[in-house]
């Protein structure tokens, strides 16, 4: 099977675990964007949707679903992202799309965190995939000195302005031992809006497309 096509698959598998009448939590991402797809085609009715990107946003619109204001929400019962990486413990790296800061406020909102992602995304431990740091612009040159502290090497996203009008810096060589400690330490430094490990708030569900199928794995 290809990537495609086990992203497909694991999109597929998610429509299952969406709640029909209820709120949906939808995330960003090609893995996603089959998802957001697959939901249309199945015609699961629902209250409507929380969305963390444009993108995705623009998407679920042409399908004709309602997308609501989180501020309106209280609480619902599933989001839909993908990841970058994703660990044994369900912490994973997110933010290659740059949707990471609105991806990681709807998430929190959400009781359950189901992860769709192929098996290439499957690592021992996070870091090979650079960490995505949404910065405020002013912010980005105190912030990428402080990272190199952390033992990580920063590179600016060229030409890339995210959703809430800020700058990504990716973080290479970074081992991530620990993803709630660094998950913290980054948040810590002034200028950082959010980074993209979610450790301290992981997926709790995760759907693992294989060679040989759909694997389900909980948290
Ligand atoms: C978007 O900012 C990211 O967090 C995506 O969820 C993640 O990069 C997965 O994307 P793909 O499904 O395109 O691999």
């Amino acid at each position: 099977m290809t990537q495609d096509e086990l992203k497909q698959a694991v999109a597929r598998e998610a429509v299952r675990h969406v709640v029909p009448g209820e709120i949906l939590g939808v995330g960003t991402g090609s893995t996603v964007d089959y998802f957001i797809d697959e939901l249309a085609r199945a015609g699961v009715p629902i209250a409507g949707a929380v969305s963390s990107s444009e993108r995705s946003a623009a998407r679920l619109g042409r399908h004709g679903v309602a997308l609501l204001d989180l501020n309106d929400v209280d609480s619902f019962p599933v989001y839909v992202d993908g990841a970058d990486e994703i660990d044994g413990a369900l912490a994973m790296i997110k933010g290659g799309g740059g949707a990471l800061t609105r991806e990681k406020i709807v998430a929190a909102v959400a009781r359950t965190f189901v992860c769709i992602a192929d098996s290439t995304k499957r690592v021992k431990v996070l870091g090979r995939f650079p960490l995505p740091v949404e910065v405020i612009p002013m912010a980005r040159a105190h912030v990428a000195r402080e990272l190199a502290k952390l033992g990580g090497t920063p590179k600016r996203r060229e030409g890339f302005v995210t959703d809430n009008g800020n700058e990504i810096l990716d973080v290479h060589g970074l081992s991530i031992l620990d993803p709630a400690a660094l998950e913290s330490a980054i948040n810590d430094i002034v200028g950082v809006v959010a980074n993209g490990i979610f450790a301290r708030r992981g997926a709790d569900v995760l759907l693992l497309g294989t060679s040989d199928g759909v694997r389900t794995v909980v948290r």
